[in-house]
């Protein structure tokens, strides 16, 4: 069943993972994605690392999915050569200035529950941040970046987001991005 996006807010509000708050039930069906959120997530919290944001239902305060972010980039060591960054580069900056690295945000966990899965959830995070750093974002951020489990990679084609190279074709999870000038 899909949710509308206001079904959604009805039902689900978005927070901080707060300082020292431990999440004891989370199942999203991968063991790495769950002991993330419930070993993991406040330790990077505490060293500045990575910052978990929690999708909490409003009525029994289970936890309906996840999401962590750390500051990124996109620069030429992305690519397997300098032709191919020239190439993704002069597509999108065309009288900019040459810049060797593009600031980005990174997805570096993102994990729906089973219990809430093909809601549309996943969708409203993804649309939810992609309009937070466009518009609420005290830096410049021009990409969002994943590491896209093979699984996902259908799930985040459908929200726009690119391969950024081919030469992680063969790899277990490949970078894709979202350009967050399409949005403005
Ligand atoms: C991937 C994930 C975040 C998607 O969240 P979700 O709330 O279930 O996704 P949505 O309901 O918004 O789905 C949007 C579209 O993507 C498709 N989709 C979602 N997950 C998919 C998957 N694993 N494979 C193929 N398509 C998928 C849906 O079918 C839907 O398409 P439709 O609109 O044509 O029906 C969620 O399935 C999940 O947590 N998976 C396990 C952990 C994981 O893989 N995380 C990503 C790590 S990079």
């Amino acid at each position: 069943m899909k949710l509308t996006i206001e079904e959604f807010a009805e039902h689900f509000q978005i927070r901080k993972l707060s300082k020292d708050e431990n999440i004891r039930d989370f199942d999203c069906g991968d063991e790495d994605l769950n002991e993330f959120l419930i070993k993991d997530a406040p330790l990077y919290q505490k060293a500045l690392l990575a910052n978990t944001y929690i999708i909490e239902n409003k009525e029994n305060g289970s936890i309906g999915a996840y999401f962590s972010l750390a500051n990124d980039r996109i620069a030429i060591k992305d690519f397997p050569n300098n032709t191919e960054f020239n190439r993704f580069r002069r597509h999108r900056f065309v009288n900019e200035k040459r810049l060797t690295n593009y600031p980005a945000v990174k997805l570096c966990r993102f994990a729906v529950s089973d219990n809430v899965k093909g809601m549309s959830i996943g969708t409203f995070l993804l649309d939810y941040l992609k309009s937070w750093f466009v518009n609420d974002n005290r830096t410049g951020c021009r990409f969002i970046t994943v590491d896209a489990y093979h699984d996902a990679e259908p799930f985040y084609l459908k929200n726009g987001f690119i391969y950024l190279t081919a030469s992680d074709v063969d790899r277990s999870t490949r970078l894709m991005f979202f350009d967050l000038i399409n949005i403005e």
